[in-house]
């Protein structure tokens, strides 16, 4: 998959929601509506307005990214196709599979971004500088 993906694999997918007077509740439980078992939590908050983050791409992580609250935008580069997916629904999460190079910014005041990865952290997974990604994309 990584070296071969488009930003055409990653997908927006709706996840479930138990709706109540109450309140909302989203659950993501195994890999029952995701296509990796997430091993690892994380969520990005208090972002300073005009802030980006991610520029970088991972060689074999899967992630769910999802806009728990408030809104961002996420830029999806494969070294040829671009995309922005704009994020807003905590009921939605975007797929990104291994490969694509990507970047969060536009964050709205107070948003929190929740990301299900498939794999604990690895710094040996990332690659940090676009000309590398390039490269390594398309070495073959
Ligand atoms: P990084 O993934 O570069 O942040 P972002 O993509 O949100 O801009 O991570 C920022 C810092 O946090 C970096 O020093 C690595 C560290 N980090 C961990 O130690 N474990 C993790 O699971 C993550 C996601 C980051």
């Amino acid at each position: 998959m990584n070296e071969i993906s488009t930003v055409y694999d990653c997908n927006i997918l709706p996840l479930n929601k138990i709706h109540n007077r109450a309140g909302n509740i989203t659950i993501v439980e195994g890999n029952d509506n995701i296509p990796f078992m997430a091993k690892r939590i994380y969520y990005l908050y208090d972002i300073p307005g005009g802030g980006r983050r991610g520029g970088h791409a991972h060689k074999g992580l899967y992630q769910l990214i999802v806009a728990a609250s408030g809104s961002f935008d996420v830029l999806l580069d494969d070294g040829i196709n671009k995309k922005i997916v704009t994020l807003n629904r905590p009921d939605y999460g975007l797929l990104v599979v291994p490969g694509i190079w990507r970047e969060l910014f536009e964050f709205s005041s107070g948003s929190v971004c929740l990301v299900l990865a498939s794999e604990k952290y690895d710094e040996a997974d990332y690659i940090r500088k676009y000309n590398s990604f390039k490269t390594w994309k398309y070495k073959k």
